[in-house]
Parts: C-alpha cells; sequence; structure tokens
C-alpha cells in the first residue's frame, strides 16, 4: 500500500487541494486532533461519500485546552493514525506544527455567542469553544473544503462550528456523523483508554441512563423529574456529574414550557480522573 501523503504547512497543503480544484474535484475535511479510532474513521468514510477527495487533519490544538487541561498528556499515536487512514484511503493529512498554526505574535481569536454559551462544555470549559472555533475557522480557509465533517458525540461542538461557519460566510457544509459506540454502547472517544477496568465497565451506565431517561420524557415524564432521577442513577454508577441537561437540539438553549421542540440529552461527567462526555436525541 502506497503511503499516505502528509502535508505539514499550509503552503503544501493549499497546493495539493489546488490540484485537485484543477481537475473540478470536491473536497472534504475531517478535522482531528489524532489518536484516531474507528470513530473517525467514519468521519472520513461520511466524507468520502460527500467529496472525491478527502483532508484528515491532526493537529492537538493548545488554544482549546486550559492550563490545568491534558494539552500535554493528550495521546498522540501519528504513525498509528496515518496507518488507519491509508486503510480507509484518505487523501491527505494535513499535520501542522503548532509555530505553523500559531506563528509568533498570532493575536487573533474568534468571539462566540449562541450555542457556544449554552452553559453546558462553557461552564466547565469557559476558554475551550475559542480555541475550537479559532482552529477550525483556520483550518476551514487553508483547507477550503466543500464539507467538513463532525462527530455528534460532541454535540455542542458540532453547533458551535455550524453555527460559526454560517455566521462568517464560510463556503463549507458542515455535516454531522452519528456516534459511533462500543459494543456496550459506550461512545468511542479518545479518553476511553484512561479509563481503569473498573471505570470502564461503570461507564456503560452513560448511554443506558440517557436511553432511560429519554424515553422517560417522550413518555410524557416531566423534564426536571426525568432528569433528576438520571442524575441520581449516573451518580450510584460512580460518575461525579457536570451536567445532564435536556436542551433544544437545534439551539441548545432551555427547552420552552409546553413541549413541541426537538431535545437532545446531553451529558458530561468524571470518573475517576477522566472526564466523559455523550448526547443522544430524545
Ligand atoms: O473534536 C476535535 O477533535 C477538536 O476539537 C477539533 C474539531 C479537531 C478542533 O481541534
Amino acid at each position: 500500500m502506497a503511503t499516505l501523503p502528509v502535508a505539514r504547512t499550509v503552503k503544501a497543503l493549499r497546493a495539493e487541494v489546488s490540484r485537485w480544484r484543477a481537475s473540478d474535484e470536491r473536497v472534504a475535511l475531517v478535522p482531528t486532533m489524532g489518536a484516531l479510532h474507528p470513530g473517525h474513521i467514519s468521519l472520513v468514510k461520511a466524507a468520502q461519500r460527500k467529496a472525491k477527495r478527502v483532508v484528515v487533519s491532526i493537529f492537538v490544538n493548545p488554544a482549546q485546552f486550559a492550563p490545568t487541561e491534558d494539552f500535554s498528556k493528550y495521546p498522540r499515536t501519528f504513525a498509528n493514525d496515518r496507518a488507519m487512514l491509508a486503510v480507509a484511503q484518505a487523501d491527505l493529512i494535513f499535520a501542522p506544527t503548532v509555530e505553523e498554526m500559531y506563528p509568533e505574535g498570532f493575536a487573533t481569536t474568534i468571539s462566540l455567542d449562541g450555542p457556544a454559551k449554552a452553559g453546558l462544555e462553557d461552564a466547565f470549559r469557559p476558554t475551550h469553544f475559542a480555541g475550537v472555533a479559532t482552529v477550525v475557522g483556520k483550518l476551514f480557509t487553508q483547507c477550503a473544503p466543500d464539507f467538513a465533517l463532525f462527530g455528534e458525540k460532541d454535540y455542542q461542538q458540532l453547533k458551535v462550528v455550524t453555527r460559526m461557519a454560517r455566521d462568517l460566510d464560510l463556503p463549507v457544509k458542515v455535516i454531522g456523523a452519528p456516534t459511533v459506540r462500543e459494543t456496550d454502547g459506550v461512545a468511542m472517544s479518545s479518553r476511553n483508554r484512561y479509563l481503569s477496568e473498573t471505570e470502564r465497565a461503570a461507564a456503560a451506565a452513560i448511554p443506558r441512563v440517557m436511553k432511560e431517561t429519554a424515553e422517560q420524557i417522550r413518555g410524557g415524564a416531566s423534564l426536571s423529574t426525568a432528569l433528576k432521577r438520571g442524575r441520581a442513577a449516573l451518580e450510584k454508577a460512580g460518575f461525579s456529574i457536570d451536567y445532564l441537561e435536556a436542551r433544544n437540539a437545534d439551539t441548545l438553549a432551555q427547552p420552552k414550557r409546553g413541549g413541541g421542540e426537538k431535545l437532545r440529552l446531553l451529558f458530561a461527567g468524571k470518573i475517576g480522573t477522566t472526564r466523559l462526555i455523550d448526547n443522544i436525541a430524545v
């Protein structure tokens, strides 16, 4: 199998994308921080259904980690990622250095409102989405893709990026792809590797309790009762909960009284030292 090419600079990325454009080929971008798992590969496959050419960016973005978070510890598995992407038949990896993305004097950050200020992840990671939006905005202008694929696993991120692309008139269609789950329902995540065996077993409570909670809401239970039960069940399973909330599926605003809107159930919590997030449609 031929080795998958890697562009390390914006210039090299643009040169390759221009060659494809000259042959009228459409381009899809899958932004990642590496440590790839089958969830990422499902994004590559979804991208291939949309466009002839697929670029996968691998960049552990320091701007989206708070000083207390795991930037230096974040798993870096480039050789394995490259091999997985070669098997998946991606066309190009864009793996810039921090200096390429944030050269000396870099001083611009995208400022966000709306879904980025929903009081979910942003309440616990106040600088996170500005860092995500800034790097994703840069990736969009560097690669100029027709499509960009994001996992629904990071649901608030998907909504933030969709809103940003719309608000800034970026000519890219942002597409969300369903969360890929292990056989016990646990959402695939680069952070699952930090879980001990007991914590990994306990994590199965997240999809189970979310499903039960969603069923109760659909069945007519009041949101507060269903969410209270859900939180209690997750605490019993060993989680310290940041949030278990039902929100408007599009804006992430608090649901209006009277119902009738599409809802999304979102969870974040810690087991041991590992923080996990998940969400499902109600
Ligand atoms: O979801 C991620 O892996 C990251 O937040 C992203 C979108 C690649 C931006 O760094």
